[in-house]
């Protein structure tokens, strides 16, 4: 058997291949197995009894815990520095999740203005119902934050980069101002997942991902992750999401996470390297008005990135078309351009291995509500890049390619 490893002393890369991957002690098996069981049987009633009270250590049931997704939390811990995590069945599981955990009937979250679309709908439609206030401020602004702070406020929940518009929120600050008044922080970190921020060590209490993207990177599961303290973790897995609203993932889900994330720091580098590029090539492009991308040295907020994220700017970044390209409309242009990818697909997520771009005002924003797209940017020019891990110069040649039907 291994000897254990401190993962607070060994690089990123060690951590992600070994944190939660014991050999497993039936036969030594290398590659963490797939329980792929409901139910587990007790030697005895009374050792049944202990493992259900919680006094003996053990798995009872798959949606209160099973050894493979235990396998995840553990390398997902070492991910974000967290002391505990919990897998879920999707991202939104997470946001559920950890929204509920914070928030009760009269109290008041301010959330960031651009945010994913369902996390918006579940702000929008669900939690009013349970009578939870939500209003918004741009998080990249801290007087904002602060003036949209209220008595009753008990959340701040905001992107680190926000969907799709790019805007980098100053953790640390946001956190300073938070606790200062005794609110907690939750920040989605799905679009920059390490190396490039660490939402923990910024000080935020939550942070809460859609392991669909870069952390499984394979695009062939659907999954998500509360991270943080164990003891804001333990009620949620016991008492909400996990247990009780049955967000648990499937134990192959699991399995398809951890063997992804055993690549993740090559998987970054790469990913990084083309969306810079790809970036830089649009930037320079007579078609393109603007480039959303905070590694650019042109974007205002540069300096914040710079600070943050240490030269890992990301994979995922956004633009616009200029307006009237040939006459047409932004949406028509746009639609010609995205036909005329060869590598690239068209689909939405992001963190996939293959390039990914999308259209937002009609895909992935389509459902927020005009008015709210339009005061956050999101126009019918507008095209989301997640880019992938091909050759940068098969790449940028498919870019220039599709850019030149638009001559
Ligand atoms: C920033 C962000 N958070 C959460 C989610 C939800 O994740 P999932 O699709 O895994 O439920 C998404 C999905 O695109 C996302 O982009």
């Amino acid at each position: 058997m291994k000897r254990k490893l401190d993962f607070s002393k060994l690089g990123f890369g060690t951590g992600m291949i070994h944190a939660g991957q014991e050999p497993d002690p039936s036969y030594g098996a290398l590659a963490t197995p797939i329980y792929q069981t409901s139910t587990f049987c007790f030697d005895t009633a009374e050792e049944g009894g202990e493992i259900f009270s919680g006094e003996r250590a053990g798995y009872a049931y798959t949606r209160g815990g099973n050894p493979t997704t235990t396998a995840l939390e553990q390398k997902l811990s070492i991910l974000e520095g967290g002391e505990a995590a919990i897998a879920t069945a999707s991202g939104m599981g997470a946001v559920g999740g950890a929204l509920l955990a914070y928030a009760k009937a009269g109290d008041h979250i301010l959330r960031g203005r651009c945010i994913y679309s369902c996390t918006e709908h579940v702000f929008r439609e669900n939690l009013s119902k349970f009578n939870i206030e939500v209003t918004s401020a741009d998080f990249s602004d801290l007087e904002a934050v602060a003036g949209g702070i209220k008595e009753n406020t008990k959340l701040l929940y905001f992107e680190s980069m926000s969907n799709p518009m790019m805007e980098l929120s100053d953790i640390r600050e946001i956190s300073r101002i938070a606790h200062d008044r005794g609110i907690k922080v939750v920040v989605d970190n799905t679009f920059t997942p390490p190396p490039e921020i660490r939402p923990l060590s910024l000080g935020a209490d939550l942070v809460v991902h859609s392991t669909t993207k870069y952390i499984n990177g394979h695009g062939d599961a659907i999954g998500g992750a509360i991270i943080g303290a164990k003891e804001e973790l333990d009620p949620i897995r016991s008492g909400i999401t996990t247990k009780l609203l049955g967000t648990t993932p499937s134990p192959f889900n699991s399995y398809l996470v951890l063997r992804g994330m055993q690549t993740m720091e090559l998987r970054m580098q790469r990913h990084c390297e083309n969306g810079f590029a790809i970036a830089s090539f649009l930037e320079g492009n007579p078609h393109v008005k603007r480039v959303y991308y905070p590694g650019l040295s042109s974007s205002p907020q540069h300096a914040l990135a710079e600070r943050m994220m240490k030269g890992n700017y990301g994979g995922i970044l956004a633009f616009e078309l200029k307006d009237g390209i040939r006459g047409m409309k932004a949406f028509d242009a746009c639609k010609k351009l995205l036909n005329s990818f060869t590598i690239p697909s068209i689909a939405v997520s992001l963190g996939d291995p293959g390039t990914l771009v999308e259209h937002a005002a009609s895909m992935t924003h389509g459902a927020v509500p005009a008015e709210e797209r339009e005061r956050e940017g999101i126009t019918d020019a507008l095209i989301r890049v997640s880019a992938g891990l091909e050759d940068k110069e098969d790449l940028l040649a498919d870019f220039r390619a599709a850019f030149s039907v638009l001559d």
